[in-house]
């Protein structure tokens, strides 16, 4: 599959940081992979051009990386598992070396700088006839490149800013192209949810656009909020979860504030009790109607719901809550408010966003 070289460049646009365009350029990310890559997916022509093997070779899918790149590997094993069926894990890099490793496993390492040290040390770790490794990479060139069987480019253009915006985007959809084709090739996919999400894919660079849109403003409003908060929660369910992860770090990141994700109904048995009046609480929802319990609870001891990611119909004046199916990756937009909440934020508080204190943009220590 010939993939389009990326045009875009990052450059100081609005925004006196990098990260607050890198943010801004999202939609127009996505809609670059969704051109390049969405018309390959239904008749397996990004698959096969991949030299994958076809998913009947396969018994499960392996995705390693490290922070916001193991995020981006969350959401897609949700493509493979939710609408293919199969097995899919998502592996921390650097704990990667006690796993076992079992035959006919295709590994998907993703990392944007391609150079994570953690990332191509997993790697060493796999035994010969493991199966095949796939790159998703933004660093097509870069040695993770170098050591996989295949190699895909995320088309984000250089992201100059240390903590991943653009590149966790265009790697979530690039990996969501990937899978869907596979599952295409191999007719493992569920017609309806195929169909579905390929619709959605279609309409993702414009749900960004409007995320970004829309919070601009209400994101600085809540900065100024919580500007003396000392912890912050982000919770989610489902599919939503792994956005929630993606917030929180990127909180921690920049703001060097105390972030913390858990799975919603992980609330009750202990990070509950860290909810006090005017504790922000993050919400990702992604549809699952268990979470009006779970925002009840954090309401009543006075912490304060921030919800992200579900759909609204006012009724005579009444908020009605409309059951969400989204794709099998999950609420991909909401990732944009919890970006410009954690940037402004951190500019707020005085920090470079562009370089936290602390961080590198590619760890080549493991
Ligand atoms: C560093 C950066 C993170 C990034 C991670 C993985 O820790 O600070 O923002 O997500 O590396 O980087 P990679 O290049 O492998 O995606």
């Amino acid at each position: 599959w010939p993939v389009p070289k990326t045009a875009l460049l990052s450059t100081k646009g609005r925004h006196r940081d990098h990260m607050g365009n890198e943010i801004d350029e999202q939609p127009l990310v996505a809609q670059r992979v969704v051109d390049a890559l969405a018309p390959a997916i239904t008749d397996g022509l990004l698959w096969r051009g991949l030299g994958l093997p076809p998913l009947d070779e396969i018994d499960r899918v392996a995705i390693i990386g490290c922070g916001t790149s193991l995020h981006a590997g969350r959401a897609i094993a949700g493509v493979f598992s939710r609408v293919g069926g199969l097995p899919t894990r998502a592996l921390v890099a650097s704990e990667a070396a006690h796993e076992v490793w079992e035959p006919r496993t295709l590994v998907i390492a993703i990392s944007q700088s391609g150079e994570t040290a953690d990332v191509l040390r997993a790697l060493q770790g796999l035994p010969a006839e493991h199966g095949t490794v796939l790159a998703l990479t933004n660093n097509p060139s870069s040695s993770l490149a170098r050591r996989a069987d295949a190699v895909i480019d995320c088309l984000a253009g250089p992201e100059i800013g240390v903590a991943a915006t653009k590149t966790f985007v265009a790697q979530v959809l690039t990996g969501v192209c990937v899978a869907l084709s596979g599952l295409t090739v191999s007719h493992r996919a569920d017609a309806t949810l195929l169909d579905a999400d390929v619709r959605a894919l279609t309409a993702t660079p414009e749900a960004l656009s409007t995320a970004r849109d829309t919070w601009r403003g209400p994101a600085a409003t809540l900065a100024a909020e919580f500007a003396r908060a000392s912890g912050f929660l982000f919770l989610g369910r489902g599919a939503g979860l792994v956005y929630a992860a993606e917030g929180a770090l990127k909180l921690k990141e920049l703001s060097y504030r105390w972030a913390e994700h858990q799975p919603a109904g992980e609330l009750k048995h202990g990070p509950l009790a860290l909810v006090d009046a005017g504790t922000p609480v993050f919400i990702v929802d992604d549809g699952d109607p268990r979470l009006e319990v779970d925002i009840a609870e954090v309401t009543a001891r006075g912490g304060r719901v921030i919800r992200l990611g579900e759909r609204i119909l006012r009724v005579g004046g009444l908020p009605l809550h409309l059951p969400r199916t989204g794709p099998s990756w999950g609420p991909l937009e909401t990732v944009v408010p919890l970006q410009m909440f954690a940037r402004e934020l951190a500019l707020r508080l005085h920090r470079d966003v562009d370089k936290p204190r602390n961080l590198a943009k590619s760890v080549t220590v493991s």
